[in-house]
């Protein structure tokens, strides 16, 4: 067992923030309606500003819900790799450290901010180490969700539902447009986005949900794309709630970030689900803005600093890849809640344990 600890994070990791790389989108793929993949971007969802006052409950009845107790592993996104691969024959993860989901990243940029504890499963292989949730913890420390805690999280996807469209405003019909409210809300559907990014020496490849664009594609693949993140939140209306609210920021904030997604579009709502303002924010300038409003009115520092959770990442991640380098079997990565250190060791002494696929590993000795 090696550990890399976490303790006086908020010392060992101040100051500027450490080298990062502007994330890059390097291909992206769908889910449809059945949750089946597609290597296009057809289950991509356009942004169009939602009617106040609707109620997030509306239609909960008929919601298509996608069962996440599945272990996906990381299935989709080898598939995406080997299609890009083909495409563009080369190989995609030459010199890149690290390959995995956008949920693991987010989860190591907010430990140093979080109680929750998380574990993955890692796998060494040509020089890169991927890395993925180990599926059976999630399922075994979920907790019982209870009748609103299923409506509130309904809530976040008819959120998606009213503020979006399947294409641009433009080709968008009236009809479609007005009868957002109406439309059947169904998780199955995604549009991801995959990234090359870095975190000081480490290259990483992240994979993540996107949930909608403000205008449409650029033509010109080298230009920012303005992919837009879409919460849902309780309206603020005293200190406690701001407090926990800016906590709850963070997350947005690291999700966003590791995919290089610019705005965040947050829909308050009441206790009851009744949708009151939406606040449109840029991801950049969220740290930044937050330390302000503090300092202006006295509230003392804000709850988490940007620049900590990119420089603990980064001498997280350089750690890891020291510590797996070269390793051969399954390795497991474990974070014990309100834990003062990230665990690493191995669990199995060979193969990939699934987290390679066998087509990707055929793919990769062809
Ligand atoms: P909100 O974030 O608005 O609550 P995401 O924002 O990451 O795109 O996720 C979309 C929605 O999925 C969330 O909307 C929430 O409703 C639901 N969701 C995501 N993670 C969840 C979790 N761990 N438990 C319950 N619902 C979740
Ligand atoms: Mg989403
Ligand atoms: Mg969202």
């Amino acid at each position: 067992m090696q550990s890399f600890s976490t303790a006086d994070y908020a010392t060992r990791f101040a100051g500027k923030s450490a080298m990062i790389k502007r994330p890059r989108e390097i291909t992206y793929f769908s889910y449809d309606d059945n949750h089946e993949l597609r290597h296009d971007d057809s289950s991509l969802r356009y942004y169009y500003t939602p009617d106040l006052h609707t109620d997030l409950s509306g239609g909960y009845n008929s919601f298509i819900k996608h069962d996440d107790s599945v272990d996906e592993h990381l299935d989709s996104l080898l598939e995406a790799i080997i299609e890009l691969e083909k495409k563009e024959n080369k190989c995609v993860t030459e010199g890149v450290h690290f390959v995995t989901w956008r949920g693991m990243v987010t989860k190591l940029m907010t430990v140093p901010y979080m109680e929750d504890g998380f574990e993955m499963n890692a796998v060494f292989h040509n020089g890169t180490i991927y890395i993925e949730e180990n599926n059976q913890y999630k399922q075994a420390t979920r907790g019982f969700q209870d009748e609103r805690g299923a409506r509130m999280s309904y809530w976040g996807y008819k959120f998606e539902t009213l503020s979006t469209l399947s294409k641009p405003w433009a080709e968008a019909s009236r009809e479609e447009i007005e009868n957002r409210d109406k439309e059947v809300v169904n998780n199955k559907a995604q549009y991801c986005s995959i990234v090359k990014t870095g975190f000081g020496s480490c290259s990483l490849i992240i994979a993540g949900e996107v949930d909608a664009i403000w205008d449409c594609k650029p033509m010109n693949t080298s230009n920012p794309i303005n992919y837009v993140e879409l919460k849902t939140s309780r309206a603020i209306q005293s200190q406690s709630q701001q407090f926990n609210f800016e906590k709850k920021l963070q997350r947005f904030w690291a999700q966003s970030f590791l995919l290089g997604v610019p705005k965040l579009i947050i829909g308050f709502r009441t206790d009851n689900g009744i949708l009151t303002s939406v606040d449109i924010r840029d991801t950049q300038s969220i740290p930044s803005k937050m330390k302000k409003v503090h300092m202006a009115q006295g509230l003392g520092p804000p709850p988490w600093d940007g620049n900590v959770a990119i420089n603990f990442t980064t001498a997280f991640l350089e750690w890891l890849k020291s510590v797996l380098a070269g390793q051969s079997g399954l390795w497991r990565i474990r974070y014990k809640q309100r834990g003062r250190e990230i665990e690493v060791f191995q669990v199995q002494e060979s193969g990939y344990a699934g987290v390679l696929t066998d087509r990707f590993l055929a793919w990769r000795t062809e």
